[in-house]
């Protein structure tokens, strides 16, 4: 994308000339501090942000000429509470992949370790209560990302995809995430920098437009506002770990 502007309300602009270029294939990070506009542009991406202005190419085709639901083709997105609603497993996974087979089913969950604590209910005809209900926030997690999966676009954005979820299914969705990363197109938007260090490039976002932008090491050097923030939240999770320990010795 280049020089996007984006306003929700007239006289506040969010987005002033963002430029941003995730290539084919590449794993790309969008950061920044909360309300910088990041999932302004997922939205905007996704098609459901109207009115921009600016040049957006996805796939070689202009943005603007492809419509809603080929957008859908193209891009799948994931948020920290994507929507589950009442059904069985299965009904929630084919949303993804309507002909999806049972053996799909089971290959895309035994990628998020669901598939055992599933065929200890009711395997895929497990029922899921509305917005996940009856399931962990890391398990409703887990199986918003196979869906994802099943549903299988060149691009893929992650919108804090792993927040405020346990540990283990944090790591275990990172994992999923850089081996997506291989063969598609992902754009990681998160606040956590720890989970953005593999990126190809990092864009971090200040004041509506592009602040810094470069791989981890980069920016580090630059000893910028990434490299701050970062500093920042090492301290922090160094911090926590310590206040953890002094717990579990006392
Ligand atoms: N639907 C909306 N209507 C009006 N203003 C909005 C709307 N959505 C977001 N905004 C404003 O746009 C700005 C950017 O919001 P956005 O959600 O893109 O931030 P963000 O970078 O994703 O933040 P966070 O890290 O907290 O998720 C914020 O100032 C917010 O108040
Ligand atoms: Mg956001």
């Amino acid at each position: 994308m280049e020089r996007v502007h984006f306003h929700y309300e007239a006289d506040r602009e969010i987005l002033k000339g963002v430029d941003l270029s995730c290539p084919a294939g590449t794993y790309t990070a969008l950061v920044g501090t909360s309300g910088c506009g990041k999932s302004t542009i997922a939205g905007i991406l996704m098609g459901r942000n109207r009115g921009y202005s600016g040049t957006i190419t996805i796939n070689g085709q202009p943005h603007s000429k492809i419509n809603e639901s080929s957008l859908m083709s193209h891009v799948t997105l994931v948020t920290h509470n994507s929507y589950l609603f009442q059904g069985q497993v299965a009904d929630n996974l084919r949303m993804g992949k309507p002909d999806a087979t049972d053996e799909e089913l089971w290959a895309v969950l035994k990628k998020v370790n669901l598939d055992g604590f599933l065929k200890s209910q009711q395997g895929l005809g497990t029922t899921v209560q509305e917005k996940g209900g009856n399931f962990s926030g890391g398990q409703c997690q887990r199986l918003a990302i196979a869906r994802a999966l099943l549903h299988d676009t060149p691009m893929y954005i992650f919108d804090e995809a792993t927040s405020n979820i346990d540990v283990e299914s944090e790591e275990l969705i990172m994992n999923v995430i850089h081996e997506l990363a291989k063969t598609r197109t992902v754009i990681m938007i998160s606040h956590r920098l720890a989970n953005v260090v593999q990126a190809d490039r990092i864009y971090m976002l200040k004041d509506g437009t592009v602040a810094e932008q470069g791989r981890h090491e980069e920016l580090m050097n630059r000893n910028g506002a990434y490299y701050e923030l970062y500093q920042y939240q090492s301290g922090m999770e160094q911090y926590a770990a310590e206040q953890q320990e002094k717990v579990v010795n006392a």
